[in-house]
């Protein structure tokens, strides 16, 4: 099948893309579970080690199923390469120290990942980068950020928890004009939703344990991008080793084949999901980038072709406790932190991954008492809105 990017329909190529032969016709693709494979000359070995020729040597440096799934994920972000790590977080610290160095200077968001803000702020200061922390990524901030030195802005969108909307091919203008790379994480978009590299970004990241895998039984990332940039990941990864194992390859093919299929669902349900929680009296505030009240809604249905995704936070009314009795009163959503599988997760930030949090910093954050993050799942959206009303119902 044609590599080329729009060559099918995103959902053709995530079935038959991408496929590395396997000398057998196999229908589906083996799982080469194996960390080493057997050279006949020392020559070959030394050739296969050199990658001077084609062929395979060792799964950290790479694998058949390995490449299968990240050929799928370059032609639906429409790159010319893909590398696939062992987690989100190995994809967004790959890729990151892939690009920066001692003396590079980088933005990011305040509110991005936790784990990727604590990349920037307790790690990357141990190597000489230093980071601008932005409080609204809006191009304003981004474009005051920017100092002789800034080699990296950095686009979460829409962000966790709170659904955020950075304009990408805004954020791509301004970079481009003081010569800095971008890297945008794409999690909750996906590339169903929006194709960053399409508007200029030069990588993209995922944690391919969400919406890729979709079935919350893998932990695992992906990168993708220019082949250049990719080969700089690839050899960081070697030397860091976030290497994926051949088997969490196998589950995120047979993943990225259905992904068009639920994110379909997934925008379908959230956006219902959503009109229907912010008409409900238990709810203050519904944070989803597809509600014409969402700030930046405009941006992301300009950035956002095919769908506003799976995700929204919501606020109901009360103290903490009113949110933490919502969430346990859920039946058919399950309290689980991860997001973007086939089942709907819910998190209260303020009862337990922000618990440690004093108050005032929490709210200064955004993370109100009664927040809740739902990962819309692609169940029956009636049985969603029952379940919902009837958990609302105990406040
Ligand atoms: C937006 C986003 N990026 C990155 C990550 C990190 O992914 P992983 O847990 O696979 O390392 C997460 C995890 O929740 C996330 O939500």
């Amino acid at each position: 099948m044609s590599t080329k990017p729009g060559a099918h329909g995103f959902t053709t190529r995530a079935i038959h893309g991408g496929r590395v032969p396997d000398g057998h016709r196999a229908v589906v693709p083996p799982i080469y579970q194996t960390a080493t494979f057997r050279y006949e000359t020392v020559e070959e070995g030394a050739r296969l080690g050199a990658e001077t020729g084609p062929g395979y040597f060792y799964t950290r440096w790479a694998n058949p199923t390995t490449d299968e799934f990240q050929r799928k994920v370059a032609l639906l972000e429409q790159a010319e390469a893909a590398l696939a790590v062992s987690s989100g977080m190995a994809a967004i610290s790959t890729a990151v120290l892939s690009l920066l160095r001692a003396g590079d200077h980088a933005i990011v968001p305040k509110a991005v990942y936790q784990a990727t803000f604590e990349l920037f702020h307790g790690v990357c200061p141990r190597y000489g980068v230093e980071t601008t922390f932005l409080d609204d990524p809006d191009l304003d901030a981004y474009g005051r950020a920017i100092r002789p030195s800034t080699k990296l802005l950095y686009i979460e969108t829409p962000n966790n928890p709170l659904l955020g909307v950075t304009d990408i091919a805004g954020v791509v203008a301004l970079a481009k004009r003081c010569g800095a790379w971008t890297v945008a994480d794409n999690t909750f978009a996906t590339p169903y939703n929006q194709r960053p590299l399409a508007l200029g970004v030069d990588l993209v990241c995922h944690s391919a344990t969400k919406y890729l895998g979709g079935h919350h039984d893998v932990t695992a990332g992906v990168i993708a991008g220019p082949s250049d940039l990719i080969r700089r990941c690839v050899r960081t990864m070697r030397i860091l080793g976030g290497v994926l194992d051949p088997f969490a390859a196998y589950l995120l093919i047979r993943g990225l084949m259905t992904l068009g299929l639920r994110m379909e669902r997934h925008n379908a349900n959230a956006f219902a999901l959503a009109r229907y929680l912010a008409a409900h009296p238990a709810v203050e505030r519904v944070y989803y980038p597809g509600l014409p009240e969402h700030p930046r809604h405009a941006v992301a249905a300009r950035q956002m072709t095919d769908g506003y995704g799976g995700m929204m936070s919501i606020e109901v009314r009360g103290a903490v406790a009113a949110g933490a009795r919502c969430v346990e009163a859920l039946r058919v959503a399950t309290l689980a932190v991860s997001l973007g599988g086939v089942s709907t997760l819910v998190t209260h930030p303020a009862s337990t991954t922000s618990v440690n949090m004093p108050r005032e910093a929490r709210l200064a954050a955004g993370i109100a008492d009664g927040l809740i993050r739902i990962s819309v799942g692609i169940e029956d959206l009636d049985d969603l809105i029952a379940d919902f009303d009837q958990a609302l119902a105990v406040l």
